[in-house]
């Protein structure tokens, strides 16, 4: 059964008002056809920034918006399985066991979630065992790309939410992926480990992955009453042009209310700003060509 309520438009309007974007993004058309997915891996390696948090949310609002999405838990700690309802900490396969060539099929591994339109592929535990298991394995750098390579067809969209880390893990989900999505916190030391985050893109670029591109940066924990954030946001500008989205995510206690509710903020509070705005980016990465 869909949870993920549309609010009515004037509430989501007067949501939106406090954002102050002076431009909006179109409402995506529906899709007459589904998949092949593009396939986005949400990075950095530093740890808290929001990657889990816009993996769920940005899930949830593509699903909102008829795309069929297929959110990859790509982390031992299964923060986005836990985002999305799902206790993985029992589950006995997961995508560590599609990582380690199992027999079982990806299909079968992957969990359905209560919301129309997304399914989940979750991980726990076991896959702080991948990185070394995978270390002797052939061609170990795309053992994620070939777990998702049957079900690309199934999807609109597959967002890999990856762990606070530049290891084989996030190599694989880079290997994977067609584009990457950095979300960048606005704060103090946010541009620090980047240029080696960048770095790490362009070498799985050339050596691995030419297809790979460098989609988006996505401001999170934005708060418009400090100087503080505003000046971070403006130097990420200042680096990264285009690529930072218009889109900002600004810093509410109701995100964390939502990580301890299991749901995404979207079926939290609907009507909440935080919501609005991740339905804002999944237009904004529509129409920048990002996904579906
Ligand atoms: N815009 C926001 N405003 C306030 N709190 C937020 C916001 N986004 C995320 N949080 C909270 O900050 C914490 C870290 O967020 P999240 O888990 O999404 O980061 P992460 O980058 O995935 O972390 P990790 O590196 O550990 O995987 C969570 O408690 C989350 O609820
Ligand atoms: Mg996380």
């Amino acid at each position: 059964m869909p949870l993920l309520t549309r609010a009515p438009a004037g509430e989501r309007r007067a949501a939106g008002g406090n954002l102050g974007p002076v431009t909006d993004f179109a409402i995506p058309q529906p899709l007459t056809s589904h998949g092949p997915a593009r396939v986005v891996a949400l990075c950095n390696q530093k740890g808290g920034v929001g990657k889990t948090t816009t993996s769920v949310n940005l899930a949830a609002a593509l699903a909102e918006y008829g795309r069929r999405v297929l959110l990859v838990d790509f982390d031992p700690q299964g923060a986005a399985s836990a985002g999305l309802g799902i206790a993985s900490h029992d589950l006995v396969t997961t995508v560590y066991d599609l990582l380690m060539g199992s027999d079982v099929p990806t299909k079968d591994v992957i969990l359905p979630t209560s919301y129309e339109n997304l399914d989940v592929l979750p991980a726990n535990i076991d896959l702080s065992a991948a990185e070394v298991q995978l270390v002797g394995e052939v061609a170990r750098e795309s053992a994620l790309a070939r777990a998702l390579r049957p079900i690309e067809d199934d999807y609109d969209v597959v967002l890999i939410d990856c762990q606070p880390s530049l290891g084989l893990l996030t190599v694989n989900a880079l290997v994977a992926a067609h584009g990457v999505v950095i979300p960048l916190a606005s704060e103090y030391f946010a541009m620090r480990g980047v240029a080696l985050l960048v770095d790490t893109i362009k070498k799985v670029q050339d050596r691995l992955n030419p297809r790979l591109t460098m989609d988006a940066i996505v401001p999170t924990m934005y708060d418009a009453r400090t100087l503080h954030s505003q000046e971070v946001v403006e130097r990420v500008r200042e680096a990264f042009g285009d690529r930072v989205t218009d889109t900002m995510i600004h810093r509410t206690v109701k995100f964390p209310d939502a990580t301890v509710a299991a749901e995404p903020i979207l079926s939290f509070a609907p009507a909440h700003a935080g919501s609005e705005s991740y339905r804002r980016l999944a237009r904004e990465l529509v129409a920048r060509g990002a996904v579906a």
